[in-house]
């Protein structure tokens, strides 16, 4: 039987030899990040700190190929990697089970989070979406799919609406309006509530930035 810690830093060494250099923003260090985030946010729940670091650490794996695709890769992925392992059965379940809540972006927006070890690493996840980094991320992904930053021709409402346009051709700026503006209020933990709120602070003052520069006013 391998200790939790072997266990852990097997599990770092996998993710990050099978993440590094991914392009879709998923890289190994939005892997460390979550990981980190995770794991402050843990620090204030009764929680089970090991899954938690596994699922933070697996919660991505699948991405790597098939982003918007098969969405049963991922747990099964994580599933096969821990039994290697030779980890508990139960806590492989509930690993698996936190990764598949996670990976189902399906229709509607309220995916149900069965676990707070799922609750938190989902709000591990959101944190890294938002704030600095969330911009980054989110003009970094725009790029990978040759989207404009954002154009003016396109008509503030639209901009609020992502229904008026088909998402693969709307300008990256649109994410902040379908998205990232609304994840502040998603957060499940008191944590990350808390951590949310300077980093939504901090998008707003960057699109009213924006809009100034755009506008050659600032
Ligand atoms: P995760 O699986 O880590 O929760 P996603 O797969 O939803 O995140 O997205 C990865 C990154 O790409 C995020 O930073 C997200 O904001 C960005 N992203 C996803 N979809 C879009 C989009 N339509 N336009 C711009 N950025 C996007
Ligand atoms: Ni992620």
């Amino acid at each position: 039987m391998l200790t939790q810690q072997v266990i852990l830093a097997k599990t770092e060494a996998y993710v990050k030899n099978l993440l590094t250099g991914e392009g879709s923003g998923h890289d190994w260090w939005h892997i460390l990040r979550v990981w980190n985030n995770a794991r402050t946010i843990a620090l204030n729940e009764q929680a089970d700190l090991f899954k938690v670091e596994l699922a933070a650490l697996l919660h991505d794996v699948g991405d790597h190929k098939f982003h918007n695709g098969d969405e049963t890769v991922g747990p099964r992925m994580a599933e096969d990697w821990l039994t290697k392992l030779q980890v508990n059965p139960d806590i492989i379940e509930h690993v698996t089970t936190i990764i598949k809540e996670l990976s189902f972006k399906g229709a509607g927006t309220s995916s149900r989070m069965s676990s707070i070890e799922g609750c938190i690493v989902q709000d591990a996840d959101r944190l890294d979406a938002i704030g600095a980094i969330g911009i980054a991320r989110t003009f970094a992904y725009g790029g990978h799919k040759n989207r404009e930053i954002y154009n003016p021709e396109i008509s503030p409402e639209l901009h609020n609406s992502f229904e008026a346009y088909k998402k693969s051709t709307a300008p990256t700026i649109n994410h902040f309006y379908e998205k990232l503006l609304l994840l502040k209020d998603r957060m499940h933990t008191q944590t990350a509530k808390q951590l949310a709120e300077q980093r939504h602070r901090y998008m707003e003052l960057y699109l009213e930035q924006f809009y100034a520069e755009w506008q050659g006013e600032r």
